[in-house]
């Protein structure tokens, strides 16, 4: 692979198209990429490292990038281990190496990797000269971790950003995109920011709003394409759902024991078609919440079907739902249905969970005993709710 960005930022990160799961729970069929790259003035900065597994691959890029010269700064932007594992690594293989970092990251650095020496500690605009060029600190605390921050090279206009504006996906060996990349990555860049920063919208509209200052030509993420030509795309797209903006349709969620509750939701999906609302459907026992997580970032509404479990919500459901309301999700509407055997309450108690966390309630829900039948199930009069609400 030829790590040149341009003459002056080369790329040495590794794809991971081994592990199954990021965070040991996100489903990442197509891979994922952990991002590093070099910036090379008269002096060299290398931005973050990668994950534990890459330490070989990882020496070897950087050496195939600058051969024998020394890295002089190891710039901190974010502690995650995806992205600070190899930091003592790149410490023996340099040893008078300067990690160039804030003070939120400083604890993290000895309790992760017991890093107590060498650092030098920026703050929000500090200026680092590497001769030739510049690099400027910003603070983007919460995108993801308190200490992320995002690193500005001025006479490159090139942004290394952190995980903001990353993707899932393992990078081909032209890592900057093209006109075409940012259709191809947009699912899984929603998908990523839905699992991984989805809460933090707040402090991701700021972080949006403090970039916004800079002349940006370039993005450099930790994870996904480097991005060139579709910065306006990429940067409306995080505004939208840093502000939790959806598009009008529904992400289907169900989870289902004997298959009842399952023939309510195929029969509410097959109303919205008929009405031709954008409907999303998953399974939750059987699908990585990943994907559904993405489509309610997608679409302003959510309907969720779950059985009655134990007096509760069927587990799979309740998790879902719970794991929607943590991400602080706003402006979303709800609809709830789900069998029960005997004494009913899923969905109440799914209604209960949504109004809690902000969430409008289209309707009272659906609940049905046993067997799913159309008449016990009006799923014609619930699509017809959502079309007008
Ligand atoms: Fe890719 Fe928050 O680390």
């Amino acid at each position: 692979m030829n790590g040149k960005i341009s003459e002056k930022i080369r790329y040495v990160g590794v794809n991971d198209l081994a592990d199954q799961l990021f965070e040991n729970q996100w489903y990442i069929p197509t891979g994922i990429s952990y991002n590093s790259y070099l910036v090379t003035g008269d002096k060299i900065a290398l931005t973050d490292t990668a994950a534990a597994d890459f330490n070989e691959q990882f020496i070897s890029n950087i050496k195939r990038e600058i051969g024998d010269r020394r890295v002089d700064y190891l710039v901190i932007n974010h502690m995650e281990p995806d992205h600070s594992a190899l930091i003592s690594s790149v410490r023996k293989l340099y040893p008078d190496i300067t990690i160039v970092t804030n003070a939120r990251a400083v604890p993290m650095l000895k309790g992760f990797n017991n890093v107590c020496d060498n650092i030098q500690v920026i703050k929000e605009n500090d200026r680092l000269s590497l001769g030739g060029l510049t690099l400027e600190f910003h603070m983007i605390p919460m995108v993801h971790w308190p200490e992320t921050m995002a690193t500005y090279c001025i006479e490159e206009k090139t942004v290394f950003s952190g995980d903001a504006f990353g993707s899932y996906g393992a990078v081909n060996d032209k890592i900057t995109d093209d006109s075409e990349t940012f259709r191809l990555f947009r699912d899984d860049l929603i998908r990523y920011y839905s699992n991984i920063v989805g809460k933090y919208g707040k402090p991701v509209n700021s972080a949006l709003e403090k970039l916004s200052c800079l002349d940006i030509k370039r993005i450099c993420p930790t994870h996904g394409p480097v991005w060139e030509k579709n910065i306006p795309e990429i940067v409306s797209l995080y505004q939208k759902m840093s502000k939790y903006e959806t598009d009008r349709g529904v992400c289907l969620v169900y989870g289902s024991m004997y298959g009842n509750t399952e023939k309510a939701a195929m029969a509410l999906a097959g109303e919205l078609e008929k009405l031709d609302i954008p409907c999303a459907v998953h399974d939750l026992c059987t699908e990585n919440p990943s994907f559904a997580l993405r489509d309610v970032f997608k679409y302003d509404i959510l309907a969720a079907g779950g059985p009655t479990y134990n007096n509760d919500i069927f587990p799979p459901v309740r998790n879902f739902i719970y794991s929607v309301c943590s991400r602080l999700v706003k402006n979303h509407k709800f609809v709830s249905f789900g069998s029960y055997s005997w004494g009913g309450g899923s969905v109440r108690l799914m209604n209960e969970m949504a109004a809690a966390h902000g969430m409008e309630l289209i309707s009272d829900g659906i609940q049905f005993s046993q067997a799913y039948s159309k008449e016990k199930c009006d799923m014609k009069a619930l699509a017809g709710l959502i079309a007008n609400c």
